[in-house]
């Protein structure tokens, strides 16, 4: 089984953004944790993050037919990207959604996410733990 995690535009900066809301951990240390998670799992991933939505949108194309799950924290594109909602759709891969934070309770212009529309979970507001979350839930229901 191989998931793909896929991260968005500023999580390159974890650590450094907004602590207060998004820890004091790095994006490498983010890497780390997902790396033992999957051990803890048996299960292969593969962690990619970018800035730039049309990478993002490639890269779950590319997905097909490599990746059995998607994880994704599409970050700012959450609340405004179709794009990435359509290539979710597009490629049906089994996909969960992430936030760090608890967009539900933040400003009016999180609240909604197009690429949720997509997935069959959400976890937000569990920091680096909604990602493990996620990877559970993939692997049980994928095994
Ligand atoms: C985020 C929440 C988004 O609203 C925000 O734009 C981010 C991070 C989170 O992980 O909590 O960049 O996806």
């Amino acid at each position: 089984m191989k998931l793909l995690i896929l991260n968005g535009p500023n999580l390159n900066l974890l650590g450094l953004r907004e602590p207060d809301i998004y820890g004091k951990r790095s994006y490498n240390d983010l890497v780390a944790y997902l790396n033992d998670c999957a051990k803890e799992l048996g299960t292969e991933i593969e962690v990619i993050q970018s800035n730039h939505e049309g990478v993002l949108v490639d890269t779950i194309q590319a997905a097909y037919g490599v990746f059995d799950g998607i994880v994704i924290n599409p970050a700012a594109y959450t609340h405004t990207s179709v794009a990435i909602l359509d290539a979710l759709k597009a490629v049906s891969i089994p996909a969960v959604e992430v936030h760090l934070s608890a967009v539900s309770e933040r400003e009016a212009f999180r609240q909604i996410s197009y690429a949720g529309m997509a997935c069959e979970k959400t976890f937000a507001g569990y920091g680096f733990d909604g990602y493990r979350m996620a990877m559970e839930h993939l692997v049980h229901k994928l095994k």
